[in-house]
């Protein structure tokens, strides 16, 4: 059986719908949960995107001891930045379609009010720290590509090869399956856009051993194949956000990404994006995102709850609000919001947070979480706005039951 990518692609986006939606309730259940968790009177209090857990220890003592509160998010999220292993930020970030890997960063510093953001850089893998330096080393408050990269250097960052040997070969491993077309042509937000035809079921089967195949002639060992697949199938946009807010009641905030993988070149989500992938106001509170940076950017997430804020919504009202305006930007439609997913963490002034999500997570068993530390480090599971687990895009059909056994590959 032949097919072209585009029809496969378009095969793939309707059924995707109801492999996660089986036995799950789709309807549009807003939570009441009132609040994440809160932290109110317990300062200082650093909150985070999960993937910065190990991290919060060392940054907790050092903001207790005084340190800055923007210097103690930054060393949060340096620490997925540093580390090879996480593929979603800094050195061994999944690369553009192109195979290079492109950081996005910025950070606001709420004592002095003050903000840096770099864009699309290559060779620099702690562009948390260079959004810093361009926040404290310039009069602009953004840089971008080949110039952010220049800057960075003349700072004394080094340049060094971010793709690493295992993202390398899960690029290799899309590229090769996928080919390099995937985010042209118009997407979910065109209001030409259709959920495609219901697929066949025996494209699963033959996607599975393509990739099964492939994987083990790139020599992608046996015991990664289940996740480098599952990063094919489902390209991550995975982020780390971390606000901390120390005695005095200093505020600061900091987002860093390698951003969605495999993308068109050049292409900037909302983590560099000030107002979008983090805000931070020294006289409410700080916010950030991880998920789909598109949808963040339209709605300016970050920057919109902490306006909820200072008009009084709590952490946790606040972010729903702005979940529900990206429903809003799909007028609510399943059929489209079930290829999105935004994870906010808020942290109010007086030390109240929430971590609010758009779906409960990606798939089952993985919620999406807030990691937490104001004197007990802890992970907590955001409040959804929908009930269920979304799928990123592109997405895939469903699974024929008897290829069961191959479906943990999604897991
Ligand atoms: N939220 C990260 C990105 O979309 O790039």
């Amino acid at each position: 059986m032949t097919f072209s990518r585009r029809d496969f692609i378009a095969a793939a986006v309707l059924g995707s719908a109801s492999l996660r939606m089986q036995g799950q309730d789709r309807s549009q259940q807003p939570s009441t949960k009132p609040e994440s968790g809160t932290g109110a009177g317990k300062r200082p209090i650093i909150i985070c995107a999960n993937n910065g857990y190990a991290y919060l220890d060392g940054a907790y003592v050092f903001l207790k001891n005084g340190g800055d509160t923007l210097d103690a998010a930054l060393q949060v999220v340096k620490g997925p930045e540093d580390d090879p292993k996480d593929d979603t930020v800094g050195l061994g970030g999944l690369p553009n379609e192109e195979g290079v890997v492109e950081l996005d960063a910025c950070c606001m510093h709420g004592p002095t009010r003050r903000a840096g953001s770099v864009g699309g850089v290559r060779n620099i893998k702690n562009v948390s720290l260079v959004a810093k330096a361009v926040m404290e080393h310039t009069g602009h408050v953004m840089l971008v590509g080949e110039g952010a990269e220049r800057f960075a250097v003349a700072m004394g960052f080094a340049r060094e090869n971010l793709l690493t040997e295992h993202s390398r070969k899960i690029w290799l491993l899309w590229k090769e399956y996928y080919s390099t077309k995937d985010w042209w042509g118009p997407g979910l937000a065109d209001p030409h856009w259709q959920a495609p035809e219901k697929p066949q079921s025996e494209l699963w089967r033959e996607r599975f051993r393509r990739l099964q195949e492939r994987a083990a002639d790139l020599g992608i060992e046996p015991e990664f194949r289940r996740a480098a697949i599952r990063r094919v199938v489902f390209p991550p946009t995975g982020t780390i956000h971390c606000s901390a807010l120390n005695q005095k009641g200093e505020i600061s905030g900091c987002t860093t990404t390698s951003g969605l993988a495999f993308k068109l070149p050049g292409r900037v989500g909302d983590s560099p994006i000030v107002g979008a992938g983090c805000y931070t106001d020294q006289d409410v509170g700080s916010a950030g995102a991880t998920g789909s940076g598109e949808e963040n950017i339209k709605v300016a997430g970050a920057h919109t709850i902490v306006e909820n804020m200072r008009h009084g919504l709590s952490p946790h009202d606040a972010g729903m609000d702005a979940l529900k305006r990206i429903a809003r930007n799909y007028n609510n439609d399943m059929n489209k919001l079930r290829f999105v997913d935004l994870t906010y963490y808020i942290l109010r002034k007086d030390g109240t947070y929430a971590g609010v999500s758009l779906w409960q997570g990606y798939s089952v068993g993985n919620p999406h979480k807030i990691a937490v530390h104001d004197g007990t480090l802890r992970a907590e599971i955001a409040s959804p706005l929908f009930s269920g687990y979304s799928q990123e895009f592109p997405p895939f059909p469903p699974i024929p039951e008897d290829l069961k056994k191959d479906s943990e590959y999604l897991r």
